[in-house]
């Protein structure tokens, strides 16, 4: 028998065999090493607002340097349910309903850890943001796909009620959408309501971009409808409404019952949040100008981008939330049109100088079906030397 040295590996048996390095860092890494505009991950390239890190310095020295209650600092939390009541006319309980999370991918892991028992049945709608499957699969949960629909990404409610079984313990859904910019109308939001209705089915509710809705429309929270509020967890990220999605802070809504158990996980993954942080945007969300004005200015962004890419061989997607804005490649006349979409994206980062999401990294299957994601969350200038280089197509 030889004896294990120190080199032998310890044996590991991964918990999530089908995950690797996500296609935002390889991407990213791709645009930095092609010397690419990097409209890949989604993020802003600007800065935020300078008097934010100015409240977190003061915060600081004003001694706000440790461990802040469980649940979140309390002006925060008072912050947070009074705009959800402007907002949404729905009263959140500051003590027993909010909870201040690291960031919204946090909030979505402890929500599904805090209620999925093995074997339970958790349905998500694809294309989805890439934290959803795996963090269903570590609660222990089972993955219950429903696409959304093809070419224009609305809901199929048949297909979403066909989906439900008695096992179902959860329904993931994320309006304004990532990756498409689709948003979910009053009218989606009642036919999901009256679909949940006698069910007890959980909602998990990512509204992450809830501030940035274009053209009129107004944001359909799952807080503004009864029967859908009282089942939900309602997710929002202060990285994507501030412009510091470095700060990974954002928050949970929920009912008290939900929150109970929410916070049992919660207080023992992270416990709490970052003090100076939370202070900060306490202070900040005292004037709700910064997030009013949101959508008008990612809509002026995203009508600048679509400008320049409707003088390409490009077409359009809708993006009616969000920062992104898809593209179909399949009219462009260069021989790489017919490629997939990942072999796509690799080759306009590296050869074009712009880089772009595939749509099939938001699948299991890796559906493919010609399309990019843009983030126009940049500079104009950015915007525009990446209009540049697209214009060669
Ligand atoms: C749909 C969606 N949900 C959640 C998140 C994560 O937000 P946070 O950075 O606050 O964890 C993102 C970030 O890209 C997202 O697009």
């Amino acid at each position: 028998m030889t004896l294990p040295t120190l080199d032998t590996p310890i044996a590991l048996t991964s918990r999530l065999p089908q995950v690797g390095t996500t296609v935002f860092s390889t991407m990213s890494a791709l645009a930095a090493q092609s010397g690419a505009v990097n409209l890949g991950q989604g993020f802003p390239d600007f800065a935020c607002d300078p008097a934010l890190p100015k409240q977190v310095a003061q915060a600081m020295e004003q001694g706000f340097n440790q461990y802040p209650p469980m649940p979140g600092v309390p002006a925060l939390r008072a912050a947070i349910a009074q705009k959800m009541q402007t907002l949404y006319g729905h009263a959140y309980h500051p003590d027993h309903e909010i909870t201040v999370t690291a960031g919204a991918t946090q909030a979505i892991f402890t929500a599904l850890l805090s209620v999925v028992h093995p074997g339970d049945e958790v349905a998500v709608l694809e294309p989805c943001y890439d934290s959803y499957v795996p963090n269903i699969e570590l609660a222990g949960g089972v993955v219950v796909r429903v696409p959304l629909t093809p070419g224009t990404f609305r809901p199929d409610f048949d297909l979403i009620a066909a989906a439900l079984t008695p096992r179902t313990r959860a329904l993931v859904i994320n309006s304004p959408h990532n990756p498409s910019g689709t948003v979910w109308s009053e009218q989606d939001m009642r036919c999901l309501e009256d679909l949940l209705r006698g069910t007890q089915v959980l909602l998990i509710s990512d509204e992450v971009y809830e501030h940035m809705v274009f053209d009129g429309r107004s944001h359909a929270s799952a807080a503004r409808f009864p029967d859908l509020a009282r089942r939900a967890f309602i997710v929002s990220s202060f990285g994507k409404t501030y412009h510091v999605t470095g700060w990974k802070v954002g928050y949970v809504a929920a009912p008290k019952a939900l929150t109970a158990e929410f916070r049992k996980v919660h207080q023992f993954n992270v416990f709490t949040v970052n003090t100076p942080v939370q202070h900060a945007l306490a202070a900040y969300m005292a004037d709700p100008t910064p997030y009013l004005e949101l959508p008008a200015f990612y809509q002026r962004k995203r009508d600048l981008f679509r400008a320049g890419l409707a003088r390409t061989r490009f077409r359009l997607l809708p993006s009616e939330g969000t920062y992104f804005q898809c593209v179909d490649y399949s009219g462009l006349a260069v021989a790489e049109r017919s490629l997939p979409e990942a072999e796509f994206c690799e080759w306009l980062t590296r050869e074009v100088g712009v880089a772009a999401i595939p749509l099939s990294a938001f699948y299991g299957n890796g559906y493919d079906q010609n399309l990019a994601r843009f983030c126009f969350a940049k500079e104009d200038a950015t915007l525009q030397s990446a209009l540049e280089r697209l214009s060669q197509l």
